[in-house]
């Protein structure tokens, strides 16, 4: 080894020892013929003291030493003189008096400080990503990481699971998405599919009798990026044979409580439970995030006789009027209320009532099409308070309504400062929802069609499978999924075992039996060979590991990820192939050329 120790290490306890350490150049200061070095590693920083009065070789070296130079420094550990202690650095007792300095390597002037540079535009960071990651704290992200993957397959091997790979180069899985394709060389014209998830393997898997699988895995989706969204992403992918719902939710539940306690030293409480319609209802969406109340209010009751033409035409078309009452609203100006109707109507909304809770009773552009008794009871029901705002969406499509006043509570909840800052070490802090009883099916208005909520092999309550071709929307599911404060972190479900039930809930999506041996044929040959019941879930690591980092984008928790735009800066992908390879790969590029 070319260092005793690392630096972030040393502590008083070592002073008087000779050391070896290697690291970077993090900052270099000058005071009164003496020049200090602020040494980094993984572990952290380390002052070094380069005298002239004792190296003086060294002490000329310290003075050509630029920020990120490599360097290697022999020295004496030394606790500070009193009045020099710097308590911010786990280091700060001591410092290291330089004997010898060797320089390993020279650094240009890095394009952004590698301490404080968090404001540092994102493509810049992933261009030059090993510099970005040789932020502690970018680097404590990634061990955290780490830390979480280990201890869930610590988990998983000590509950009698294997782990075991999948092709990466395959067929379409639908999960939602657009897939990634790989051409092939050898079959001209045909492509593999990169995974969307292993789902189709692992059903296969229990097929096969391996009972318990796991992996870790890489999934590719071509979809629209977002702060939670990355086109290849990190699965813990799960499944299990002769499971029921609770079965799954149980040990899942468990794990999470495992690793929480493992990693994070935190002892996490039972996770609530909504069902899909409590949620849509009390939140208006399907990943709620119970750090705040700011409930939706059904003003269904109090304006069952109203005249006000907006409540009374939604009601009458078979919709919905909700409120939310937002707490302290009522401070907004008028140009902010306006913003918030323009909001409201960008999100689908035809409209947005505001209500002001003031002294002198309600303000607000409707009151005159209110009596009395409609206003007691929309301030009462919305269980709103002096100073609070109420904001009323009406809307014959109750969806619309959920839509809407869910993503309107979201962001007046970050606005109005509900959303307490992460406590990590806080169980209170970590709000788990199991969302259960999905509906099977959402109809697509673009499409005209009703597409699967999870996917095509989600399992069906029986009671409910009567309505399978006669009224698809009263269909509920067996799939389940865990939400932690406002994201979605796993899906799941009990899977369809009968071919003739997957064979009929094709039909159900209009997949011809044509098409469903054409793309499934595999899954249902493999059905004719007793398949057990079975059933399973998939966490998103990137999502996990972000949210137990308080990262509000996964992009801080993977080495390489791709900027907004599916691009990345750094190597330079994707990048366009010479004429010969494509070719050899029986293609031809429509796409005009580079400019
Ligand atoms: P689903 O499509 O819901 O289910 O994905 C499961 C989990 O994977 C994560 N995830 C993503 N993370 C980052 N970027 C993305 N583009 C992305 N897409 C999904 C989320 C999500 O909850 N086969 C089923 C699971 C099953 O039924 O067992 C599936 O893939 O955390």
């Amino acid at each position: 080894m070319m260092r005793s120790h690392r630096c972030g290490d040393l502590r008083g306890d070592h002073a008087g020892e000779t050391v070896e350490l290697c690291g970077w150049v993090n900052s270099r200061r000058d005071h009164g013929g003496v020049t200090f070095i602020d040494l980094r590693d993984r572990a952290g920083l380390v002052q070094v003291v380069f005298s002239p009065g004792v190296a003086a070789e060294a002490h000329d070296v310290a003075q050509t030493l630029r920020a990120e130079f490599c360097i290697r420094v022999t020295g004496v550990v030394q606790t500070r003189r009193e009045g020099t202690v710097n308590p911010r650095i786990s280091t700060g007792e001591i410092e290291v008096a330089a004997e010898a300095v060797e320089v390993f390597s020279e650094a240009e002037t890095p394009p952004f400080p590698i301490d404080g540079h968090q404001d540092t535009e994102e493509s810049l960071r992933l261009r030059y990503r090993y510099l970005d990651l040789r932020r502690n704290h970018m680097q404590d992200n990634l061990d955290l990481r780490h830390g979480i993957v280990g201890a869930i397959r610590r988990f998983y091997d000590a509950h009698g699971f294997v782990e075991i790979e999948t092709p990466m180069m395959t067929r379409s899985t639908p999960e939602g998405a657009r897939d990634y394709l790989v051409p092939s060389r050898v079959h001209p014209g045909k492509f593999f599919a990169l995974p969307q998830s292993p789902q189709l393997f692992k059903q296969l898997f229990m097929v096969a009798g391996l009972d318990r699988y796991y992996q870790i895995v890489k999934c590719f989706r071509d979809e629209d990026l977002r702060a939670d969204r990355q086109p290849e992403f990190t699965q813990l992918d799960v499944e299990m044979s002769f499971v029921g719902v609770e079965d799954v939710l149980d040990l899942t539940e468990e794990m999470f409580k495992s690793v929480w306690a493992e990693v994070l030293d935190v002892s996490l409480p039972d996770f609530m439970r909504l069902t899909y319609d409590e949620s849509m209802r009390r939140f208006g969406v399907d990943k709620p995030d119970v750090r705040f109340g700011m409930e939706l209010a059904d003003l269904g009751t109090v304006f069952a006789a109203t005249e006000a033409r907006v409540f009374r035409s939604a009601l009458d078309s078979g919709g919905a009027v909700n409120s939310i009452a937002v707490p302290g609203g009522g401070r907004l100006t008028r140009k902010e209320l306006d913003g918030l109707v323009e909001e409201a109507k960008q999100l689908g909304a035809g409209g947005l009532v505001w209500a002001a809770v003031t002294p002198d009773g309600l303000k607000s552009p409707m009151d005159k099409f209110l009596s009395d008794e409609e206003r007691t009871g929309l301030v009462g029901a919305s269980s709103a308070r002096e100073g609070d705002l109420i904001l009323i969406v009406a809307d014959g499509r109750v969806g619309v309504v959920h839509k809407v006043l869910g993503a309107l509570r979201n962001r007046m909840g970050e606005r109005f400062g509900l959303i307490p800052e992460l406590e990590r070490s806080d169980p209170g802090a970590w709000k788990f929802v199991w969302i259960t009883d999905f509906p099977w099916f959402e109809y697509n208005e673009e499409e005209a069609r009703w597409d699967p909520i999870h996917h095509p092999f989600t399992g069906v309550v029986e009671e409910t499978l009567q309505y399978l071709e006669s009224d698809p929307a009263r269909v509920v599911s067996k799939a389940y999924d865990i939400t932690l404060n406002g994201w979605e972190l796993a899906s799941g479900s009990i899977r369809i075992h009968d071919r003739v039930m997957q064979e009929r809930v094709f039909s159900a999506l209009g997949i011809t039996p044509e098409e469903a041996e054409e793309r499934f044929g595999f899954l249902l040959r493999a059905f004719r060979y007793g398949p057990p019941p079975h059933g399973g879930i998939a966490p998103g690591i990137d999502r996990i590991v972000a949210l137990a980092a308080g990262e509000s984008n996964i992009r801080e928790v993977i080495a390489f990820p791709k900027t907004q735009s599916v691009f990345d800066p750094l190597t330079g992908a994707p990048a366009a192939v010479d004429e010969a390879q494509l070719e050899l790969l029986h293609l031809k590029s429509t796409a005009p050329p580079e400019k």
